[in-house]
């Protein structure tokens, strides 16, 4: 298996050194468990890559903001990128510097702003004139200066899923490209704002590497119109990561992005920011799962599992593929089943018309290449809990999130006394 720390020891599936049963005996299912090596692994993959030059990571805490996981990439010295008032609060209490912390986003409230400013973050990446005004006259009442960057549109076509691809002119993400110039320089004018960088993200799930590097060649041309403007650029934000592998996909090494890259950066003198979100924690993930029940329709086989789109809901959004392995790998016999969760949705599924083992209701299956965008867009959809995390390490196992109970379902509920 592509992940190391997966592995069957006498047909059981082992996390790292932990056997699963060990695992949805103690938790119950289900169950999202990360792996401590493969998460290290991964964010110094980023550090060795880019090594020689300034660089920060500002991992994109939106693919798994599980506070202790936060944590661990925080203290391995990355910063944050946050999109919203809760993501900044988290990381701040994870221990990430401020200082490492940059905003992206298109829609950033008033509160959120004044939240940062008085965080005193390191960038706000801009989307629009409109917000850039709202942040100035913000930094101004607080008598400070906001940092920014524009989040350029470079127009590039990312060659992703249509959801998730950011770059391309009529996307709602960032400034046009040919605007930039002229909102550079009134930003630098505005007395609340100090112009500090120039960003883009064109994208996630990005497998090719020829898109990026079209676009962060865009961004070079307008940093080096932009200096001999006398508006000194010394952060170039390239933003989310690379792709990772769920199926069959090939993934360019970071060693490559690296050596297209570090030439520009080099060229231009300035600190390289990237926000790797799901290159540093989908691999980290797997979801365990239990099954229970079969059942044929009309020759359909449906593998009825206890997780559903509100516990993972990249299938049903993105028809996005995860590959399903059995938890004991012992039958030779091979089905083709719909792996379908308890929500009452058709488009509750997690794998349609799959080969895969025979399985025996009661049995478990793991959800493969679940760390990123899994819990962190869970749902109580149904009122159902969210389930538990657990953090492996070695032949050690810690739980790094509750499963919900029921009374969590009444947080926050009210009584319209009197009607
Ligand atoms: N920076 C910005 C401004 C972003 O919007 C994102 C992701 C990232 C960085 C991190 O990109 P990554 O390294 O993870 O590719 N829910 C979708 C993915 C949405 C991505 C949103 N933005 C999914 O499950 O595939």
């Amino acid at each position: 298996m592509a992940e190391e720390y997966l592995n069957y020891r006498n047909k059981r599936l082992f996390i790292e050194n932990v056997d699963f049963e060990k695992l949805v005996n103690k938790f119950g299912t289900p169950l999202y468990v990360y792996s401590f090596s493969e998460l290290t692994k991964n964010i110094k993959a980023y550090q060795e890559a880019f090594s020689s030059c300034k660089t920060l990571f500002c991992y994109a805490c939106k693919a798994n903001s599980n506070f202790e996981l936060l944590r661990i990439i925080g203290r391995s010295g990355f910063g944050a990128d946050i999109v919203s008032g809760g993501e900044l609060f988290v990381s701040l209490k994870a221990g990430i510097s401020p200082k490492k912390i940059v905003y992206s986003g298109v829609g950033k409230r008033g509160d959120e702003i004044l939240y940062a400013l008085n965080s005193d973050i390191l960038m706000f990446n801009v989307e629009s004139e409109e917000e850039l005004l709202e942040i100035n006259r913000i930094a101004i009442s607080l008598n400070k200066k906001a940092r920014i960057s524009f989040r350029i549109n470079p127009d590039v076509d990312p060659e992703t899923h249509h959801y998730i691809a950011t770059g391309l002119a009529l996307s709602k993400f960032g400034i046009d490209i040919k605007e930039a110039e002229k909102l550079y320089q009134k930003a630098a004018r505005l007395k609340g704002i100090e112009v500090v960088g120039c960003q883009m993200h064109i994208g996630s799930q990005l497998t090719k590497l020829s898109p990026i590097i079209e676009a962060a060649h865009k961004l070079v041309g307008l940093v080096k119109k932009l200096n001999k403007k006398g508006i000194k650029i010394s952060l170039l934000d390239l933003g989310g990561g690379l792709g990772i592998t769920y199926k069959n996909e090939k993934v360019p090494a970071l060693s490559m992005l690296a050596k297209r890259i570090l030439p520009l950066i080099e060229e231009l003198g300035v600190t390289l920011i990237l926000e790797p979100g799901r290159s540093i924690v989908g691999n980290t993930g797997v979801l365990l799962t239990k099954v229970l029940y079969l059942k044929n329709k009309r020759n359909k086989n449906f593998v009825i599992i206890d997780a559903g789109m509100n516990d993972l809901i990249r299938p049903s959004l993105y028809d996005a593929y995860h590959e399903i392995i059995p938890c004991v790998n012992k039958s030779n016999k091979m089905i083709k089943a719909d792996i379908v969760g308890p929500v009452c949705e058709s488009g509750d599924f997690l794998a349609k018309e799959r080969a895969m083992p025979f399985v025996n209701n009661n049995s478990y299956l793991c959800v493969r290449s679940a760390g990123a965008y899994g819990f962190s867009m869970a749902s109580n959809y149904n009122f159902r809990l969210k389930p538990a995390e657990v953090l492996v390490k070695g032949d050690k196992y810690y739980l790094i999130r509750d499963r919900e109970n029921l009374s969590d379902l009444l947080v926050n509920q009210k009584t319209a006394v009197g009607v």
